[in-house]
């Protein structure tokens, strides 16, 4: 076993040199791992298992070509990403980082009755573009603050108690809070842009714990300079690890790095998993959280 122990990503070289002759690659998300990595690898390689629910970064139609299962780690981060994606919703509409950094500055000038006034999570309407697990664990703890939910999901309307579907038009139309929950696919890249921030309240705030490239980042600086949207609380970047020029000197915008999953309990139950679809797979069994088994031969 070649166990990278530096808790850092490993270079492209260093991936390509170090995958070679490897059974099973668990790879981070910030691997890219393409059919260059899998030929470097060679013949014997026999599952690449992401330790991440999102799988944006592996090449799967290579894999399947090459007969190679790929997994990732679904269910065991749901919570803790729907409770980071509460951290930000909270810390933006209700300008806590802002308020934190005038603090450390000791520039509060004292409690009047209009300072710093942010907007009303009870009772607003929470959009959600995106409606798998993690939109869903999202919905429910929407209910706690008295909302009304609508959503867009891209593949599918499905039904769900207490939540609307509705056109994405719709959902830019009347969210006063939008959360990005799908994942990063061609038809996703890039959904929200300039044209689309224009389309939506001017008091709404954008929040983004899926995969950053689903935004325009410099779109979003633009709309927020301009007041197309009233702020945003972002975990994830269009190039991670850098943010988009201007986009750290706005106020009313929230910057998280990459945290959704960032629990010691979730992140050892992401390894565990990880390390189960690479043994099923190694071991001619099917891996608990195959994404491409329809698409493997035999
Ligand atoms: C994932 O699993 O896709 C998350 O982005 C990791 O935090």
């Amino acid at each position: 076993m070649d166990l990278n122990d530096l808790d850092r990503p490993l270079s492209r070289a260093e991936l390509l040199a170090r995958v070679r002759g490897a059974a099973g690659l668990l790879s981070l998300l910030t691997d890219r791992v393409d059919g260059e990595v899998m030929d470097a690898a060679g013949p014997g390689l026999r599952v690449v298992a992401n330790y991440a629910v999102g799988y944006d970064n592996v090449d799967v139609a290579a894999a399947s070509a090459r007969g190679i299962p790929v997994t990732n780690t679904p269910d065991v981060l749901t919570d803790a990403t729907a409770d980071l994606t509460w951290a930000l919703i909270l810390a933006a509409v209700r300008r806590v980082a802002e308020g934190d950094r005038i603090m450390r500055r000791g520039a509060f000038p004292g409690w009047s009755p209009l300072y710093l006034l942010g907007g009303e999570v009870t009772g607003a309407t929470l959009g959600l573009f995106g409606f798998g697990r993690i939109g869903r664990a999202v919905a429910r703890r929407a209910a706690g603050f008295g909302m009304r939910v609508i959503r867009h999901d891209p593949r599918s309307a499905g039904a769900e108690p207490g939540t609307a579907s509705v056109s994405f038009d719709v959902l830019l139309a009347e969210s006063d809070i939008l959360s990005i929950h799908a994942p990063l696919t061609e038809e996703t890249r890039h959904r929200f842009g300039l044209a689309e921030f224009g389309r939506m309240k001017r008091t709404a705030v954008l929040v983004n714990t899926a995969r950053g490239p689903i935004v325009r980042e410099p779109d979003l600086v633009v709309a927020l300079r301009n007041g197309l949207l009233a702020g945003a609380g972002l975990d994830v970047y269009e190039d991670e690890p850098r943010t988009a020029p201007g986009l750290a000197d706005l106020d009313r915008v929230v910057l998280a790095p990459h945290l959704g999953s960032a629990t010691l309990e979730t992140r050892t139950r992401m390894a565990h998993l990880a390390v189960d679809n690479v043994l099923a797979a190694l071991a001619g069994r099917r891996p608990p959280a195959c994404v491409n088994l329809g698409e493997l031969k035999g």
